[in-house]
């Protein structure tokens, strides 16, 4: 099994999918603003998903060996896959080179715009929003980057886990990652954490104001084309789950999953499960 990693760039390896894409002029230079995330302005502008994609790929790199082998039967039957919260279409990038038939999704505008150039050759990348946007019927269903942990609360994410287990079809694979209860602990040693790049800088201070809500303030910095910088900043809230009920949940609406440590050998960073279930025919 490979090492865990926690926020290595790309496993140490350079990443091809990231290369051509560069910060760009900010829509409105010099804006900042800190407000909870809503519907029209969802986690994740146009700066934090740029940095997300150009200084945090490893994760999707790491999850896609695992997910290609579990999806290896739907690539096979020529199955469609969907993607939730598929952030910058490094996942996708994956599931597409190996074969995959794609409808990749997100919350995010901006991350769909950088996983149009990432992933353009996917069946489709459309705006979905968990839990009450409908998810397209699938052979499989695929999420990794905790995507549900950033719903609102536990009722929401049993909803979209129920979304989940309805859109896919008799003898559907669901492949997703979900934060556990645990998954703070140890936070007090970091509670700051700052990556740079050529052309951005984020700080991160994490926090657990309450059982179960892991809270990052972020500030991102982005230089722009004439070589100003400029900031956003942006507080995710994360609902944290206790992911072993999780089974029985998906099991009463007609998907057979386990709780996991991994999709297949990589490591994860602690706390992070995976869940990985079939649906009943
Ligand atoms: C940590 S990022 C992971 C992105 C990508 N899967 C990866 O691994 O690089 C979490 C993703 O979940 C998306 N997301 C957050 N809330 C969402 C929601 N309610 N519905 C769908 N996607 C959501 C975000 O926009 C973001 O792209």
């Amino acid at each position: 099994m490979l090492g865990r990693y926690t926020t290595g760039p790309c496993g140490g390896r350079e990443c091809s999918t990231t290369a051509p894409l560069r910060a760009r002029s900010a829509p409105v230079a010099g804006s900042r603003s800190i407000h909870p995330v809503t519907a029209d302005d969802p986690y994740y502008r146009h700066d934090l998903a740029l940095v997300h994609h150009l200084g945090f790929s490893h994760h999707a790199h790491h999850c896609a060996p695992g997910i290609l082998e579990l999806l290896r039967p739907v690539r096979e039957r020529d199955g469609l896959v969907v993607e939730l919260g598929c952030g910058s279409g490094l996942l996708t990038r994956h599931l597409l080179d190996a074969g995959h038939r794609v409808i990749a999704t997100d919350a995010s505008p901006a991350m769909l715009e950088l996983a149009a150039t990432v992933a353009g050759d996917a069946e489709a990348i459309r705006r979905l929003t968990l839990p009450h946007d409908p998810i397209p019927p699938a052979d499989a269903i695929v999420s990794v980057g905790h995507a549900l942990n950033y719903l609102p609360d536990e009722d929401a994410i049993d909803r979209a886990l129920t979304a989940i287990a309805v859109a896919l079809r008799p003898g559907g694979i669901v492949a997703i990652d979900l934060c556990d209860l645990d998954y703070a602990e140890g936070l007090s040693d970091q509670p700051s954490f700052g990556k740079a790049g050529d052309d951005w800088a984020i700080v991160t201070q994490r926090s657990m104001p309450e059982p179960a809500r892991f809270v990052r303030t972020m500030v991102i910095f982005t230089r722009n084309t004439d070589g100003s910088w400029r900031r956003d900043d942006e507080v995710h809230v994360n609902v944290l789950v206790d992911v072993s009920r999780v089974p029985e949940h998906l099991a009463r609406n007609g998907v057979d999953a386990r709780v996991g440590d991994s999709f297949g050998s990589e490591g994860l960073p602690a706390g992070l499960r995976t869940i990985v279930g079939t649906r009943r025919a």
